[in-house]
């Protein structure tokens, strides 16, 4: 048994995510703890939301509520969704927990103890009216490209052009829209990421078994030359600087890229705290996290969207390195890229795309989840469709997996009643079935082992599929009439595989396994392990006799028609007036 600490990329606190969000980062990182669970391995599965910095200030403002009430609301209401989903998270944390306050600070500190941080005097855009400084995408302007009237200080959005908010023609506050704005001095602590970067360097030479996207993006940035990063902010809203430790920078925050990662270490504190206490809760937190009070057995995974890997490969490691502590660093790294809906952006605002919360309403949790890890923008970006979708029910839950177990239920209940049938010894083609299945078993857990979402899909697909062929073979229907110890054997033999599936198919659709799990009340649902003794396990254990508890449909078909009205209400089209 092995330990394994897994965290996914933090969602931003800001409204519901989509499913490009979901796959991204949450939803592989779920597969893969439940897979390690369902090994036998401890597992310490870790998300949270990330509540500081411009979205979650943005997005208060536009809903006209208090940061704090705003990121408390959207918290919950992502962790439900989550939930709903199945994310069997260990602990749903906050960045705004205390536990991520103390962390962050603490880290400050000992960047500044250990010589990596420094305070420098920037310029920055202040609005009077407010009586705030304004981030750069809170002024917005004129472009002096293409005279677009709303571009934002840091980039214009109609022609895509970089920007500095001093380039702006008629520059003016996002939040009150007011003119009155100006330059003012401000002090800030940088990280002196340049005096780390041999270190950080050294560090990511060991990772020669990182994905090749992985390493190439964190190497580009080294060879660039990793630039000193600011790593306050003038903001009201975030985790205060600490004027002991930092005088002339009191009255700011920490940065929310800053912050953020740390709450991995943070939620993982919030998890200790939640179910020990006092030094218990310290101790449990270490040997996740301090190399040397247990955590040098643990293996790290982390999952994130492309877009988050230089700052995991780089800019967290570089706080980590720089605290001079015995800190777990990450082991593996999975990233993605993105999911378009048709070629294009998921939008909230034009109503593109499908949210995690829209979802749920039209098919389950397990339907999704299938879905999106099957087609998982792994190798390059993927394309949401409604026909893919269609497909990756009607045709593999349904026309495959669900077929299988329904018409083996069917035949053992109509004709044996409710008990594994008790047949005879096992011919030729039942141990060609059981060399198959092995073989598929392997393949399936090899690709979970190297994070391989998708050809773990098309393995576990075709463990499925092994069912209906054996029972084409067996045709225990037309059997039944002329030879019942025969069908009785191809029912056993069909129902310890139904049984194998149930706990192969756990990551992937949880809900449908337990489920069919549940049709075999005497094998008990932590039984058998997924590993390669599971065929063994199963062939010995779900014997002639033992009840069987037909477990009901498991997925239902989706209709076209109703894919063809979603197709039209996703599109974007109405609130755009296309
Ligand atoms: O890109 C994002 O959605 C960020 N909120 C990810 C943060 S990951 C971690 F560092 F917290
Ligand atoms: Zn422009």
């Amino acid at each position: 048994m092995a330990r394994h600490l897994i965290t996914s990329a933090l969602p931003y606190i800001n409204g519901v995510k989509h499913l490009g969000n979901l796959v991204g980062s949450m939803l592989p990182a779920d597969v893969y703890a439940r897979y390690l669970r369902a090994a036998g391995h401890e597992v310490l599965a870790i998300c949270a939301t990330d509540e500081h910095g411009t979205p979650a200030e943005l997005g208060a403002h536009a809903e006209g509520m208090d940061v704090a009430e705003y990121c408390t609301r959207h918290h919950e209401t992502q962790r439900q969704l989550g939930e709903r989903f199945g994310l069997s998270w260990d602990h749903f944390g906050r960045t705004s927990a205390p536990q991520n306050h103390y962390l962050t600070a603490h880290f400050a500190r000992k960047l500044k103890e250990q010589g990596f941080t420094e305070v420098r005097t920037t310029t920055q855009v202040y609005s009077i009216a407010d009586g705030r400084f304004l981030p750069d995408r809170y002024v917005v302007g004129t472009c002096p490209n293409c005279d677009y009237e709303r571009a934002r200080g840091d980039q214009c959005e109609n022609c895509g052009k970089q920007l500095e908010p001093t380039q702006l023609i008629r520059p003016r506050s996002a939040l009150s829209g007011s003119e009155a704005i100006e330059q003012r001095d401000s002090a800030h602590v940088f990280l002196l990421q340049s005096v780390l970067a041999e270190r950080i360097r050294e560090w990511v030479d060991t990772k020669d078994h990182w994905p090749q996207l992985t390493r190439s993006i964190a190497y580009k940035w080294l060879d660039e030359g990793l630039e000193d990063r600011g790593i306050t902010r003038d903001l009201a809203w975030g985790i205060p600087v600490d004027p002991d430790d930092f005088p002339e920078a009191a009255g700011k925050v920490w940065y929310v890229w800053f912050d953020a990662p740390i709450g991995y270490l943070a939620a993982t504190r919030e998890w200790a705290d939640a179910n020990h206490s006092g030094d218990a809760a310290e101790a449990a937190f270490d040997r996740w996290w301090r190399l040397e009070r247990g955590a040098d057995d643990v293996t790290y995974t982390q999952f994130m969207g492309k877009d988050n890997v230089p700052f995991h490969t780089l800019s967290f490691p570089a706080t980590i390195i720089g605290s001079g502590e015995d800190w777990k660093l990450v082991d593996r790294l999975k990233s993605f890229n993105w999911l378009t809906y048709y070629g294009g952006k998921f939008s909230t605002s034009e109503g593109r795309g499908v949210f995690m919360s829209d979802a749920l309403e039209l098919a389950p949790a397990d339907c999704w989840r299938w879905y999106l890890m099957a087609n998982a923008p792994e190798s390059d970006d993927a394309s949401f469709t409604w026909d893919l979708f269609g497909d990756a029910v009607n045709k593999d839950l349904v026309g495959t997996f669900g077929n299988f177990v329904n018409r083996t239920a069917t035949q053992v209940t109509r004709h044996f009643g409710d008990e594994v049938p008790s047949g005879g010894e096992d011919e030729s083609v039942e141990d060609e079935l059981w060399a198959r299945v092995g073989a598929r078993l392997r393949d399936y857990t090899d690709a979970l082992d190297e994070l391989q979402f998708r050809r773990a899909a098309a393995a576990l697909r075709a463990l499925w599929a092994e069912g209906n062929i054996y029972l084409e073979e067996r045709e225990p229907w037309r059997t039944v009439k002329v030879d019942r110890e025969r069908t009785a054997t191809t029912l056993r033999t069909a129902l310890q595989v139904a049984c194998i599936h149930s706990v192969a198919s756990s990551p992937f659709v949880p809900e449908a396994a337990a489920r069919l799990a549940a049709a075999f009340p005497q094998a008990g649902p932590d039984k058998f392990a997924l590993d390669a003794s599971l065929v063994g396990a199963v062939r010995a254990s779900v014997s002639s006799g033992d009840s069987f508890v037909a477990p009901g449909l498991l997925f239902d078909k989706i209709p076209a028609e109703d894919l063809a009205v979603w197709s039209d209400r996703f599109s974007g089209s109405e609130s755009t007036g296309e």
